[in-house]
């Protein structure tokens, strides 16, 4: 046993590895609750997917199959370790495609069963509401978190593991939905968002102003789809005028990522102010956006709001944030019953606190 100084209480010291395959990446990594985390190791299928323009589910199931276990062996071949050096076993269970989730589960299941170690299913959006702990400069409780992702995007309250309030989500898109919409309607290729945040570098931020979506209206919900239209109309706007330039491109991307970005942060004051809290912790892919990152840090640092982000790798999906998550479930003695299901539908307001889930 060792005091875990992020935890402030006695735990088991465990080496646990972390299977995540809820879309599109295959992530693996061993986490050590004492040492931190000794490998990972991530295989994308974009180049599977790029042709149809969006993740298509049955390939997706099938490369994870083909990919799972050869990365599995790779983790543990770099964090120097044999298979029964493992103590416990972490995959995503949900939210995700059925499919996809199905195979990390089944593969971590049953080594785990081979061991004779415990196994324990991840919910997605915990892994990364806690990526940031893996960083540098870990957030202490409580906090607001923004979950940004392709599927989600929500505010929370998070007064420590399994201790989240839902304060606001997206009543429609989530906010990496809109990006990877808009990336079509622009002919960028999926996946989107990364390549529209490229295209607006070197958009005039000065040439459309996009609409902020409810913040007019009190609460903290949030809503894209309007933006995706309002792109769409812009769009069709300089088609019929010039033809669709590669600066009219470059202009409605800078816009809308404006305008996106404007309004998350209006949400997160908010969300901030409502609480009384000062300590913001921003995550999933989105949160790799820069100009996200620029725009919270200079108008939350001056009121005096500290700004948490995961490392940049770990902003996507990846093995890391499910090996930490399982792992400190797992310390604290979780399990998965013997009826442990995938579930593709799963609200993280569901979860509970390790001693009482
Ligand atoms: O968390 P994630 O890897 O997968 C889900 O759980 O959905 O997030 C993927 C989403 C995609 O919609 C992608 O376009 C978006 O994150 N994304 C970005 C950036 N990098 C990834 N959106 C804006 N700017 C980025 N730099
Ligand atoms: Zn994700």
């Amino acid at each position: 046993m060792l005091l875990c100084r992020a935890w402030g209480f006695r735990r088991s010291v465990l080496k646990v590895l972390g299977i995540e395959t809820s879309c599109d990446e295959t992530g693996v990594a061993v986490y050590d609750t004492d040492r931190g985390l000794l490998a990972e190791a991530l295989y994308s299928q974009v180049a599977v997917h790029a042709e149809y323009g969006g993740v298509v589910p049955e390939l997706a199931s099938r490369d994870h199959i083909r990919k799972t276990l050869p990365l599995v062996n790779e983790v543990l071949q770099r964090a120097e370790l044999e298979k029964h050096e493992l103590e416990g076993i972490a995959y995503t269970a949900g939210p995700g495609l059925m499919g996809a989730l199905m195979v990390g589960a089944t593969l971590g299941r049953s080594m785990a069963r081979g061991l004779g170690i415990p196994c324990l299913g991840v919910h997605h959006m915990e892994g990364h509401l806690l990526a940031p702990m893996l960083g540098e400069n870990p957030p202490q409780y409580p906090f607001v978190a923004l979950l940004v992702s392709g599927g989600h995007s929500q505010l929370v309250r998070v007064d420590g593991l399994g201790r989240y309030t839902l304060l606001g989500e997206s009543v429609d898109d989530a906010a990496g939905e809109a990006f990877d919409k808009t990336a079509k309607l622009l002919d960028l290729p999926y996946p989107g968002g990364p390549q529209v945040a490229k295209l607006a570098e070197n958009g005039d931020p000065g040439r459309f102003d996009f609409p902020r979506p409810m913040v007019r209206q009190p609460g903290l919900d949030m809503s894209f789809s309007g933006l995706k239209t309002h792109t769409l109309t812009t769009v069709r706007a300089c088609r019929e005028a010039t033809g669709l330039t590669d600066q009219d491109r470059a202009d409605i991307a800078c816009a809308f990522e404006i305008a996106v970005v404007d309004t998350l942060a209006i949400k997160c004051r908010r969300a901030l102010e409502q609480e009384s809290l000062n300590t913001l912790v921003m995550a999933g892919g989105v949160s790799a956006n820069r100009r996200l990152r620029r725009v919270l840090a200079e108008k939350l640092g001056p009121k005096g709001v500290a700004v948490h982000y995961p490392p940049l790798a770990l902003c996507t999906d990846n093995g890391a944030m499910i090996a930490y998550a399982g792992a400190l479930r797992l310390a604290a003695g979780q399990r998965d019953p013997d009826e442990a299901e995938v579930r593709p539908r799963w609200p993280m307001t569901l979860l509970h606190p390790p001693e009482v889930a």
